[in-house]
Order: structure tokens, then sequence, then C-alpha cells
């Protein structure tokens, strides 16, 4: 009798099997997503380009799909990967229809912030308090900060250079890029130039990105994490509770430091603390969203520079026109304004967001309900849609893609223009994107009228190799240093 029933229940959690994997399979077979091209494993599962994730590759990995299949290639399930540049306006618009997807949610678990928040509501509120400080207008008060931690980056580069023979540019941007935010957002800096070490700060900032990416990529795992011990993950706890606790640390710290001298610098946040609540972010919003800067304001600017001073030391005749513009052009006390619209300069940083898009991975979004048709195709409601920077940054748009060459950017057409999204787009794009400019012009102009014969180094076994890029959610050099000389 007990054995009659125990083979009652086996055949029926059998039948109810069978009937999920029918289900399933009906459904793989039945996806208007079969319309769109792609390897035959994408219709049943996303673990390849996972898997890539995992190596640092995915961008690559996808833009080799779109290179066989064409702008438009499914790369999962519900995943769709494109990298036409008129699709991607239209997900990227600035009416904000297609909202960013749960990858988001995931990256930051426990925090809300303008960064990560799906909401179109709540996004447009961090948005429209959070803007100002971070406009054009908004950060001329704050160039002299910005210009003095360059330059005293400059000056401890010049004394490594001494003493060590080289100087490991990768390593004093980031405590550059780092100080500049943290002087912005907190009224004081991180201190790492003066510190001129990796401390735990900096080496929590350098794991986000990666840990970011890989909760979003892996969400179940991620999950389970906080129960059990899984390889890779069990950094992830301790990361994240640490960042909380420096933003945590460091916005109360300026609420004193603004009690005890109301008349301090303006900072980011300033007119947050003195606002109405309607006006105002809560403290723990505040908190949040100084996540968002520390974190989006250092690696993104820091690699950008790191990639660029290594591009451009690279090619002798690029640094030759470079320099000579900027000796040519700058008296030797020049400030941003001299410098801001020096047109070899930008040319040399609009190529190196190009070629070295420091976020350069897909940035997921959800179809709104009732469908889109992008580039010829027709994406149901629901599914993902990503657009890569490292694909589109190598459009047809631009011939000898992998050449790093400025003077394309001397008369850029529409189509080069419409191709690049270094920052995002639409109402997503990037906030700090004029911060980040300033960042790139002074710090490059400074760096090369400083160390006009800079080469690259071969100090320390240092070589190209150590430059191939580790592509997660942002891109980092895989041997995390630069080393560069000069006499
Ligand atoms: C070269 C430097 C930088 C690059 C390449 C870069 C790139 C990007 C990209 C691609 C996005 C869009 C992400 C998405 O749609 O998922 C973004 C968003 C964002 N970035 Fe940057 N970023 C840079 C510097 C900065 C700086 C200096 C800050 C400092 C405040 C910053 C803060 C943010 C914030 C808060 C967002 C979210 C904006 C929103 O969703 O409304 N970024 N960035």
């Amino acid at each position: 009798m007990e054995f009659l029933k125990t083979l009652g229940q086996v055949q029926l959690v059998g039948i109810a099997l069978l009937v999920g994997v029918v289900g399933y399979v009906y459904n793989v077979l039945r996806s208007p997503l079969n319309k769109v091209p792609g390897p035959w494993y994408a219709s049943w599962t996303n673990i390849v380009t996972k898997y890539h994730f995992l190596t640092g590759c995915n961008p690559t990995y996808i833009h080799s799909l779109h290179s066989k299949y064409g702008p438009v290639v499914r790369i999962g399930p519900n995943d769709v990967d494109v990298a036409d540049p008129v699709a991607a306006q239209t997900i990227h618009r600035i009416k904000d229809e297609f909202l960013k997807s749960e990858f988001y949610t995931q990256f930051l678990p426990g925090v809300t912030n303008i960064f990560n928040c799906v909401n179109r509501d709540h996004h447009r509120r961090y948005r429209r308090l959070l803007s100002s400080p971070l406009s054009e207008t908004g950060l001329k008060p704050m160039l002299p900060q910005i210009d003095s931690r360059v330059r005293f980056g400059i000056q401890r580069m010049g004394e490594e250079m001494k003493s060590r023979g080289a100087v490991d540019i990768c390593k004093w941007w980031m405590f550059m890029t780092t100080d500049i935010i943290g002087e912005l957002t907190f009224g004081e800096s991180f201190k790492m130039l003066e510190l001129g070490r990796k401390n735990q700060y900096i080496k929590d900032l350098e794991g986000s990105a990666f840990i970011g990416g890989l909760r979003a990529t892996f969400p179940l795992l991620s999950k389970l994490s906080f129960y059990v011990p899984i390889p890779f993950f069990w950094k992830a706890g301790p990361i994240t509770g640490r960042l909380a606790m420096y933003s945590r640390d460091s916005i109360q710290r300026q609420r004193t430091l603004l009690e005890e001298n109301p008349d301090m610098a303006p900072t980011l946040f300033s007119k947050m603390f003195k606002a109405k609540s309607e006006d105002s972010l809560s403290g723990v919003e505040l908190e949040d969203n100084a996540q968002a800067y520390i974190v989006g304001g250092s690696d993104t600017t820091a690699m950008s520079l790191t990639y660029l001073v290594w591009a451009v030391c690279r090619d002798p005749q690029i640094k030759e026109k470079l320099v000579n513009e900027l000796q040519t052009r700058l008296s030797d006390d020049f400030s941003y304004d001299d410098v801001k619209e020096l047109p070899y300069l930008n040319q040399v940083i609009e190529e190196t967001t190009r070629i070295y898009a420091a976020a350069p991975s897909g940035l997921p979004r959800t179809v709104p309900s009732g469908g889109a048709s992008l580039a010829g195709y027709w994406i149901p409601g629901g599914a993902t849609v990503l657009t890569q920077a490292y694909s589109l940054h190598r459009s047809e748009a631009f011939p000898d893609p992998e050449r790093f060459d400025p003077s394309r950017w001397e008369n850029p057409t529409k189509a080069m223009k419409d191709s690049m999204m270094p920052f995002g787009g639409g109402s997503r794009i990037c906030l700090g994107v004029h911060l980040a400019r300033i960042e790139l012009r002074l710090a490059t102009a400074r760096f090369f009228r400083a160390f006009p014969n800079a080469i690259v180094s071969e100090l320390e076994g240092m070589s190209d190799r150590d430059m191939d890029q580790d592509l997660f959610f942002l891109i980092t050099p895989r041997g995390h240093r630069c080393l560069i000389q000069a006499n």
C-alpha cells in the first residue's frame, strides 16, 4: 500500500516536471524574439554571456556576435543587444519609456539612488534635486578646488617619477579623482593624494563595479550568498557595508562642518542641508546618493585618463601635436577657461572616450508594454534590450575602428556623433558628465605640460599586456598599473 502511494507521488512529480518542460519548450519555440538573429543557444539560456562576464570579456563577446549576426542580436531568452545608433537613441530617449531593468536593483541591493533606481518618478525627483550643482554653471565655483587637486596630483606623480624612475598613473589618477569627488561631495577630500598608497577605501572602490556587475548578472547566487559562503561573492557584503559606512560618516561630518562653519565652501549637497524638506533629500537618501557619486565619479574618470595618457604616449606624432598645442596656446598660469575649447585636446579626449569607453558594457532597459520596433525587428514588451558603448563606438561610422586616431574628430560626421554614447543617453545620461569633462581636460593639459617627453615605461616588466582590458561593468587595465616615465 505504502509502496503504491510512493509510486503515485513519484508519478505526480514526474508529470509536473514533464508539463513544466513541455511548457518551457513551447514558450521558447513560440517566443516573438525567435525572429531576432543570434546563436541557437541564446533562445534557451544566457549562461554564455554570464560566463563571459566572469572572464571580463562580455562586451567583446557580444561585439563578435554583432559582427556575425548584424546590429540586433539575441543574447539570451529575453535579452537583445542593439548596436544600431538610431535604435539606441530610441531606447535612451529623454521621454524615459524604456526603464532601467531589474539589473540595476540587483547592482546595489538595499540602496536606492539616482543611478540604480528604476521608478520614473523617483528618478525625476533625484534628477531635479541633484542636477544643478553638477551642471556647467553649478560647477564653476568649484573649479579652483578641482584644479588645485589636479595640480597636486601632477606634483605627486613627478615625485614618484624621480624616486622610482617611472610613475604608475593608474594609481595616481584614481587617487586624484577620488579626492576630487570626495571634496566636492562632502567638503573634505579623502586625502588619497597625501597618503599616496592604496588603502581599504580605494580597494573597495576598485572592487565595487565588479561586485555590482556580478550581483546583477547572478541575482540568485547573490541572494543565496547572504546565507552561504559562495566564491567571488564573499567579498560583496563587506564592500557594500563599508561603502555605505564611508558615505554615512562623510555626510555626518559634513553636517557638523556646516554647523560649525556655515560659510564653508559649497559642496554638491550644500543646498540639501539648507533646503526645506520638500526640496531636499532625507539623510538616508543623501547617503545613498553620495555612494552613486563616489563610486561613479572615481574609477570612470581615472581609467579614462589612464588609457588617454597611455595611448598618447605610444604614438609620438599624436603626442607631439598635443604637446605643441598645449605649449603654444597656453600661458604658464592657464586656467580651465583656457583649455576648455582647445581643439586637439578635445579630439584626444573624444577619441579616448570612444575607444576606451569607461563604461563599455550593455546598459539594460525594459521594453515598454506595447513593444517596440528597433532597427527593423519587433521586440515585445517586457524584453530586455541592451546597448553597449563598446559596439556602438566601433560602428561603420568609424573606419579602422581599433585605431586611436584623434584627428577623426576634426570634422565629425552626423553618423559619428550619433554613434557615441560614452556617458549613456537620454534622461539617464551621466549626471557627472560636465565634471568628468572638466577633470579630463585639466588633468590631460597639466600632465602633458609637466611631462612633454612622457613615454610608456618598460621598468618593472611593464608592457602592453598590462593594458589589456578587463571589461566588467567598467574598464580596467588587466595589469592594474600603467607605468609612464619622462626625462
Ligand atoms: C569619464 C567619466 C565617466 C563616464 C565614462 C561615465 C559614464 C556613465 C554612464 C555610461 C552612465 C549611464 C549608466 C546607465 O545608463 O546605466 C552614467 C551614469 C551616472 N554617472 Fe557617470 N560617468 C563618468 C563620470 C562620472 C562622474 C565624475 C560622476 C560624479 C558625480 C558620475 C555620476 C553618475 C551618476 C550619478 C549616474 C546616474 C545618472 C542617472 O541615472 O540619472 N559619473 N555615467
